[in-house]
């Protein structure tokens, strides 16, 4: 029987093996995991636990927020707050950033998540997760603002996800890699079932939400059209298409088997540069693909590079297999 290695085990090697984590990001880490089985639990019931369809608030980005929004959101926080390491979060479905209460000590981190993503599959029990970013409390000792969390995604120390799909999977890098946790739901633990995870640099899969085609700009016509145009034209192969509609699942679909996912400016909203969300959804998945040997940019710079200016700010995703994602880049750029 191969040696099973659980998530804490992991973490505890990363910590005292590679030096990699200090103990309060591998005790943060711990935490986020313990939030996402409770979370897959809730999840996982579905109508028997009354947790379908919507609340009767919209949150920030304007958009009708699920209960399981709202609830994965409290779990986090709940799980979070006390434990020391953190000075704050941030999340989708908080407009301004949640503080540590003085009544817990402030640790030196900051935590940011979407809670639910993919919220529109939920009530059709197709694969949604949570996505999560860490990023360390600047030097200086004043206390915390938003202002803290504007860094750019080069400077995560810890980024993942957990999809919520037939199994249950914790994705998460440390910089060391990206590693995969499948749980198992008897012990209760995550195990560990993928490490090195490594993403092919060509691919014959895209993800795209085809729908706005007529809304796209110039370029990713010209790269969806191409692939479109199969063995035939110039790319001289043909493509597959998938679009789950859950970034975590598309994104998990990528690193397990490599692909390219295009969510990009279109002209609906054209003063919004996209639709997904920098700091807790092209971030976090911008580094583990990156991690993964694979590249995301917005069509004209690296993700990770981008200096964020406001804690909800969209932009434009594309990702996955490094030499779809050049080639489309290049079709922005022109280089
Ligand atoms: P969220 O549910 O957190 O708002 O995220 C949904 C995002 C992302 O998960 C997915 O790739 C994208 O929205 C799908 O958008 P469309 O429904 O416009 O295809
Ligand atoms: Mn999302
Ligand atoms: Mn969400």
């Amino acid at each position: 029987m191969t040696k099973r290695i659980s998530l804490t085990r992991y973490l505890v090697e990363q910590q005292r093996v590679d030096g990699h984590i200090p103990a309060q990001l591998r005790l943060l880490l711990e935490v986020v995991a313990r939030a996402c089985k409770s979370i897959s639990q809730a999840v996982n019931k579905g109508d028997l636990g009354g947790v379908l369809g919507v609340a009767t608030t919209e949150n920030v980005q304007g958009e009708m927020q699920k209960q399981l929004d709202i609830i994965a959101n409290e779990v986090l926080i709940e799980a979070n707050e006390w434990g020391g390491h953190l000075a704050a979060m941030a999340s989708e479905e908080m407009e301004g950033i949640y503080v540590v209460p003085n009544r817990y000590p402030q640790g030196e981190y900051l935590l940011l998540f979407d809670p639910l993503d993919g919220s529109s599959n939920i009530d059709v029990n197709v694969s949604i997760g949570t996505i999560f970013s860490v990023l360390k409390m600047p030097e200086d000792d004043r206390g915390v603002d938003e202002g803290d969390f504007l860094q750019p995604g080069h400077r995560q120390v810890a980024a993942g996800y957990c999809v919520y799909g037939p199994q249950t999977t914790l994705v998460l890098t440390v910089g060391d890699g990206v590693a995969m946790f499948t749980l198992d739901r008897e012990q209760g633990s995550f195990v560990l079932t993928r490490e090195n995870v490594q993403i092919p640099p060509d691919t014959q899969e895209f993800a795209i939400n085809m729908s706005n085609m007529r809304h796209w700009d110039e370029p990713v016509k010209r790269y969806v059209d191409e692939c479109l145009a199969g063995k035939e034209g110039p790319r001289g192969k043909d493509f597959n298409m998938r679009w789950v509609a859950s970034m975590v699942a598309d994104v998990h679909r990528i690193l397990t088997r490599g692909g390219v996912f295009l969510y990009p400016w279109d002209k609906r909203e054209p003063d919004k540069p996209g639709k997904l969300r920098l700091m807790y959804e092209a971030n976090p998945m911008g580094w583990l693909i990156e991690q993964a040997g694979g590249a995301a940019t917005n069509g004209r710079e690296r993700i990770l590079d981008i200096q964020p200016a406001k804690l909800h700010e969209r932009v434009s995703v594309i990702l996955g297999s490094k030499n779809e994602v050049e080639r489309a880049t290049r079709y922005h750029t022109g280089l």
